[in-house]
């Protein structure tokens, strides 16, 4: 008999692909990784699982029902955990349209293809069923000085990417107490760790700097996140599939607020420890202060005690050891960087992953 099937959306993204990492190595899921292979998406990230029949890759478009309801019947599964997404702001700044149908027409999508599937199952399979919807902390607006965010903060999302993953939320919710699908909402902070996308702080200060170019800090570099491993996400997210109450909304960070500023001089502090600069000079001396980000959000900060009080999860990394051991990877790893930077990764597929099959 196969294995109990388990959809992930967006698994050749940043968080998605770590998440199937994770439950490749350590569950006995079979993955049916649904991802259209935007910009974002990257089955090099995914290369340590060519060949392994417990992940069955598709390239599909969330916004596709016709394609999702054949996944549905084609493989079974006992639920979703959704994570494709147009996930950068300053790209929801530049040009909202994509965040719109992805974000909000895309969950939707998803939705009535899993709620058409669900509907039909026999009752104990409908009640096991779980659609698992990966959000942001940024959902709930930005903080002043003090304070952090519960489960039961306002949603006050103030970019086009939160406003559109809010909206997201907002379904999954009305999907719920209107139809009785069994949904679980997860917030989490600022992920950073391996296979980062380099247009988020982290990795494009990583690469600026081994690259001698400027480290472009928005406005003074006083404003704060509240950063989280992306392994101890995938571990949280597994966590709250298996073990979450349908209905319920889960916190998920780590407890590691930094000024962006301090992101960066840590960074600098790192690679000049490990990779020092030909010249003998420090990396700090390529920081360059630029205009703000529009609407730029002051603060955020997790309460994430629901989560370690009913399910148990902490994280295993704090913001010293996460960093170092991200730095450390992007060091050991220059060809996925090189094909990133290249364009490369986009031909990755054709040439080493054959679609929906691994095998
Ligand atoms: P990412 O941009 O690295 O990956 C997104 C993935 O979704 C890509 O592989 C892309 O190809 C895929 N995708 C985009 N549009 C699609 C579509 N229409 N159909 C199918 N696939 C599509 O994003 P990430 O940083 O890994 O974030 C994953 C999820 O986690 C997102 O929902 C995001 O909102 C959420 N999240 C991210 C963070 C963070 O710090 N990065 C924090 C909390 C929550
Ligand atoms: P980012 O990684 O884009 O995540 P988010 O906007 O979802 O929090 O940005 C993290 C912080 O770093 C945010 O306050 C904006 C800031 N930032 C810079 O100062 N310079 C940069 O080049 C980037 C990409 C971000």
């Amino acid at each position: 008999m196969s294995p109990a099937t388990l959809f992930v959306t967006g698994g050749a993204g940043f968080i998605g692909s770590a998440l199937v990492r994770l439950l490749i190595a350590e569950s006995d899921w079979r993955i049916v990784n649904i991802d259209m292979l935007t910009y974002a998406g990257n089955l090099e990230s995914l290369a340590s699982l060519a060949g392994n029949p417990c992940h069955i890759f598709s390239q599909t478009d969330i916004r596709d029902r016709a394609a999702l309801d054949r996944l549905f019947a084609e493989y079974q599964p006992v639920g979703v955990i959704h994570l494709a997404a147009e996930s950068h702001v300053d790209r929801s700044i530049h040009g909202p349209a994509d965040f719109i149908d992805t974000n909000i027409v895309g969950t939707y999508t998803l939705l009535e293809a899993a709620r058409s599937y669900w509907s039909g199952l026999p009752s104990e399979d409908k009640s096991g069923f779980r659609f698992h919807q990966v959000s942001t902390d940024e959902v709930y607006g930005s903080l002043p000085a003090a304070g952090l965010f519960t489960e039961f903060a306002a949603y006050q999302p103030n970019s086009p990417y939160s406003a559109s993953k809010a909206a997201a939320d907002h379904l999954v919710r009305a999907w719920q107490h209107t139809y009785g699908l069994p949904t679980l909402v997860t917030n989490c902070s600022n992920n950073y760790g391996p296979y980062h996308f380099p247009e988020k702080l982290i990795p494009l200060m990583i690469l600026n700097a081994l690259a001698g170019k400027p480290l472009p800090i928005y406005g003074k570099g006083d404003n704060v996140r509240d950063w989280l491993y992306v392994d101890d996400h995938a571990r949280a997210l597994r966590l709250v599939f298996e073990r979450g109450v349908p209905g319920e909304t889960y916190n998920i960070g780590g407890h590691n607020e930094k000024t962006n500023l301090e992101v960066v001089d840590a960074l600098c502090a790192l690679l000049d420890e490990l990779q020092p600069r030909a010249d003998g000079h420090a990396y700090s001396e390529q920081k360059t202060f630029v205009a703000d980000r529009p609407g730029h959000d002051r603060r955020y900060a997790i309460d994430a005690a629901k989560i370690e009080r009913e399910l148990g999860w902490t994280p295993r990394e704090n913001f010293a050891s996460g960093l170092r051991k991200t730095v450390a990877w992007y060091l050991a790893n220059p060809a996925w960087i090189e094909h990133v930077v290249s364009g490369e990764y986009r031909h990755w597929m054709q040439r080493n992953y054959t679609e929906r099959s691994a095998a």
